[in-house]
């Protein structure tokens, strides 16, 4: 019996930079080198903001060299060709790109964070839900067959009643000497820089996913969490370099932390950046929290279980490249692994955390005007 054809999707790249290219790498990869037969990527176009040359050179980089370059945003999301348009750019500029792809009637799959704000983001989601198109934000972790056993064991019961998880994104990356002129995006107020949007995003996806997304839809209904966190500062440009944000739920805490001058595993040995503690036991996740490799359970009284989920050749971002396509094929306006509601609920957290602390970006960014 012959097989049926996999679903083909095609991929429209808005921006050229760091993390487009690691993206666009994994698209073109054969989908059976890590087992996946029932979707494919194809890369139809690119486009940089500004330079159509910079495009095709992104292109031919990334092993695309057959698809179309553009040298505006604008003409990307009008290419027929394209079924999804991936938003590649800084997160000060992901609530203009989506919009600008949703106008012209496209899907969406837009890097974390989603945007700067969540009022921005619910713009963003009532009009995709009024257009009837398709938008999930890149958390790509969620996707990890990792993160879909540890949702699998805290469904099973095997290490009783969750009651806490703590989860730490910590990089030490010096950032005085590294960011001494306060230009880069991860530092630079102007691109919605700090800790919090762009490193604590992950540590609030493993306490979100673990504490919330595991939950029956009635018990989410009943379950927002209360939100309060602090922030310093790194004093150069005034973005958090660390902060702390605690998410109280009825029946569980979960406190994410992220940081960009320590470590969460000094000596690179694989320390656990995530603890998922539970009445009769813990599941340990190993560092990084955002591109995690290996698991441990550990039974209260004893017994102890390492679990290794290395990532086949590639970076990882295929997984949730191929839920976003599945998600296309069956006709579906999101994708069950990364909710838009739950998208908001984080964007709220994170909100709460920089309003509280008087944390705010230039108003050109935090803007809700379309
Ligand atoms: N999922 C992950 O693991 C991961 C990792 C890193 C970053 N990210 C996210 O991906 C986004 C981009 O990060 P990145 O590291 O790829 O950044 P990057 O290397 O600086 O690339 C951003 C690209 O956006 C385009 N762009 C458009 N307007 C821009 C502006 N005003 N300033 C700067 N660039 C602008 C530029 O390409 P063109 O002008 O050629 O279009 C630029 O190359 C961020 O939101 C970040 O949080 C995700």
């Amino acid at each position: 019996m012959s097989q049926a054809k996999p679903f083909e999707c095609r991929w429209g790249i808005l921006a050229t930079g760091w993390i487009a290219t690691v993206f666009s790498k994994d698209l073109v990869l054969d989908p059976t080198t890590r087992g996946v037969t029932d979707v494919v990527h194809t890369i139809a176009a690119a486009a940089s903001s500004n330079s159509v040359s910079r495009a095709r050179t992104f292109l031919s980089d990334v092993g695309a060299a057959g698809a179309t370059a553009y040298g505006s945003y604008a003409e990307l999301v009008a290419d027929g060709n394209v079924d999804v348009i991936y938003v590649a750019t800084p997160h000060s500029h992901h609530f203009e790109h989506c919009l600008l792809a949703l106008q012209a009637g496209k899907n969406v799959v837009c890097e974390k964070p989603f945007t700067v704000n969540a009022a921005q983001l619910k713009i963003l989601v009532q009009m995709a839900r009024e257009k009837k198109v398709f938008m999930m934000e890149a958390v790509w972790t969620r996707f990890f067959p990792i993160s879909v056993e540890v949702r699998r064991l805290i469904n099973s019961g095997e290490i009783g009643e969750v009651r806490r998880v703590t989860a730490e994104m910590n990089q030490a990356q010096d950032p005085d000497v590294k960011y001494k002129d306060g230009m880069h995006r991860m530092v630079n107020p102007d691109l919605a820089g700090g800790t919090l949007l762009d490193l604590g995003i992950y540590s609030l996806t493993w306490v979100y996913q673990c504490l919330y997304h595991t939950l029956s839809a009635s018990e989410k209904a009943s379950s927002a969490p209360s939100v309060i966190g602090t922030i310093s500062r790194f004093e150069l440009t005034g973005v958090d370099a660390e902060n702390v944000v605690v998410s109280t739920f009825p029946k569980s805490i979960g406190i994410a932390t992220s940081s960009i001058r320590i470590a969460t595993d000094p000596d690179d040995s694989g320390r656990p950046a995530i603890r998922i503690s539970g009445t009769k036991g813990e599941i340990q996740v190993a560092h990084p929290a955002y591109r995690p490799e290996k698991l441990t359970i550990i039974k209260l009284g004893g017994g102890v279980e390492e679990k290794a989920f290395p990532i086949p050749a590639g970076h990882g971002m295929f997984w949730e490249a191929d839920g976003a396509a599945r998600a296309l094929r069956d006709g579906k306006l999101e994708c069950e692994t990364m909710p838009l509601d739950e998208s908001i609920l984080i964007m709220e957290a994170m909100d709460k955390v920089r309003y509280d602390n008087g944390f705010l970006y230039p108003k050109a960014i935090e803007k809700t005007d379309h």
